[in-house]
């Protein structure tokens, strides 16, 4: 048992968040490129020229340069073992980021130093904030003409609520960009970009080192100097407990592409976050270093290679080790269940494992027998996970297929898709599926649909918008929704496991509707 224990005392499992263009990717690669797991950058996921013909529908992201999926990438650095969970940086899949999230026991957040806190990225973190992980923030391209530091910070600090902690501090920026001060070792450590190379060389000064002037010039030297004494009096104190409960984040400056700040950012990032914490389950909180294993399903992906047709299921394994071959409990399924080909991802590499340790996440081939928020567990030792909650959908299509000869392939296509989380499908209540409503959270999720239902399943669409603005579930069981008064323009449909619910297009029909029907109880959540 002690070298599980020891497996996942190592491991660190975080998720990266960014506004798309932020240098998510190239921060991704310089980790990768530190722990030795590619030689040459470049190979994460070059977006604009990919080598990786991943799968046909991540045209979607060559396209129009963002990420529409996630992807998991584990790799070793210093007695550390370290899952990288990537998360479309796009708001319109804030829902996938938020299953992501919860796969998570920390995240960093990289945001542009010349761009600040872009909308995006304020609801990527309001998704970050309801999971009560530690945040920590990089702000890249220092190397670029960058916006005041105190600024940023302000910024991070009224748009995000978060408080900040800079770890580091920044000495000018652009071509005057000379490195940072570290605030913690009270020591400089300069930038070099040497030549056309873009290559950096670190050397350590302390701040009173006379030599300071000659490095970054007697201006930047006094400006540092007052910087720090501002932040020593005026910013927040360094408080682990605030960290770990995303109360305050800590903030580095660095810049990806030219390799500045990064290793002393995984350091840190390395020391001030934890290995696997407990989880919630309907049996209370289950420990990582349990000795059985057990894990949820957080995200289920269709034809990610199109050769193979093929369904996985993302798991985070949560306590214990896992055993290829192993059998474990489907909780939600109701029966013992072998894994079939379990494997890891590294980058866009498949490669079947033969074990793996709470923190770690793992894919599994998926016969259609997985949901989102489904607990796997030992047979012996059953619980299950706590959900993880649909969001709201704000836009609503009707979608039919072109040529009514394809309906099979259509219900067949838009169920699927259904089924991994992107959309959700609803019917007019009472109905078969001759009618079928799409709701998404994000407007560019339909034309995902639209796409891969070419793709994938060989369907042209036609999709219909339609007004409603506002979905709720109908919470009491005993109502009939016929015999509800509702405004003419309110719907009601029901969801693919027969839960009813009601489409308004907007605030006011909601009110009416619970002002003229008393008991009526409407949720915005579905709970699994
Ligand atoms: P993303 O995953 O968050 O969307 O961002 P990505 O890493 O793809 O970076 C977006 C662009 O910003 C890329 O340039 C990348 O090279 C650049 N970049 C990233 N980090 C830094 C940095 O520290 N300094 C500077 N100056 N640029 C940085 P691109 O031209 O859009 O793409 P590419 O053709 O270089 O791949």
């Amino acid at each position: 048992m002690a070298n599980m224990t020891e497996e996942i005392k190592q491991r660190r499992t975080f998720a990266i968040i960014s506004h798309p263009d932020a240098g998510k990717t190239t921060l991704t690669e310089k980790f990768l490129l530190y722990g030795g797991a590619i030689q040459l950058a470049g190979t994460v996921k070059g977006k604009k020229h990919s080598k990786h013909a991943v799968s046909d529908w991540m045209e979607i992201e060559k396209q129009r340069g963002i990420s529409v999926t996630s992807s998991v990438m584990q790799f070793h650095y210093e007695g550390y073992c370290i899952n990288i969970l990537d998360t479309p940086g796009h708001e319109d899949f804030s829902e996938d980021t938020y299953r992501t999230l919860m796969a998570a026991d920390s995240a960093v957040m990289v945001i542009d130093a010349s761009k600040g806190v872009e909308r995006q990225t304020e609801k990527l973190f309001k998704v970050c904030l309801l999971r009560d992980i530690p945040i920590f923030t990089f702000i890249n391209k220092m190397d670029r003409e960058s916006r005041n530091p105190f600024d940023l910070l302000d910024e991070i600090e009224q748009k995000l609520g978060i408080k900040t902690y800079p770890m580091n501090w920044p000495i000018g920026s652009g071509r005057d960009f000379k490195g940072v001060y570290d605030r913690h070792k009270k020591e400089i450590i300069a930038f070099e970009a040497t030549g056309g190379a873009r290559e950096v060389a670190s050397t350590q000064v302390e701040l009173n080192d006379a030599r300071l002037d000659e490095l970054i010039g007697t201006e930047l030297h006094q400006t540092l100097a007052d910087d720090i004494e501002l932040l020593d009096g005026a910013s927040y104190e360094f408080d682990e407990n605030l960290i770990r409960h995303a109360q305050l984040s800590p903030v580095f400056f660095g810049s990806a592409l030219t390799n500045f700040g990064v290793e002393p950012f995984l350091e840190s990032f390395l020391k001030l976050t934890s290995p696997p914490l407990p989880r919630k389950s309907d049996q209370g909180e289950i420990d990582a270093f349990d000795k059985d294993f057990s894990a949820f399903v957080f995200k289920i992906q269709a034809n990610m290679n199109k050769a193979h047709r093929d369904r996985i299921a993302f798991l985070r394994i949560c306590s214990g080790q896992f055993q290829k071959g192993m059998e474990v409990y489907h909780m939600q399924g109701g029966k013992k269940i072998k894994l079939s080909q379990p494997q890891q991802l590294m980058a866009q590499e498949r490669e079947i494992i033969n074990e793996a340790y709470a923190g770690d996440i793992i894919g599994v081939f998926d016969p259609g027998i997985f949901s989102i928020g489904d607990t796997l567990c030992m047979p012996n030792h059953k619980f299950c996970y706590e959900g993880i909650p649909t969001f709201a959908p704000e836009h609503f299509m009707r979608i039919t297929p072109a040529d009514t000869m394809k309906r099979k392939q259509f219900i067949k296509g838009t169920t699927q898709i259904a089924n991994e989380g992107a959309i959700q499908i609803f019917q007019p209540y009472g109905a078969g599926m001759e009618e079928v409503i799409v709701g998404a959270v994000g407007a560019l999720q339909f034309e995902v649909l639209e796409y891969r239902l070419k793709n994938e399943y060989n369907v042209d669409i036609r999709m219909e918008p339609l007004p409603y603005q506002h979905i709720r579930w109908i919470d009491n069981e005993e109502i009939d929704p016929n015999a509800l008064k509702l405004t003419s323009d309110t719907k009601r449909i029901q969801d693919v496991r027969g839960k009813r619910l009601l489409l308004f297009v907007s605030e006011w029909n909601i009110n009416w509707a619970l002002e003229h029907n008393e008991g009526l109880k409407l949720s915005e959540f579905s709970r699994g």
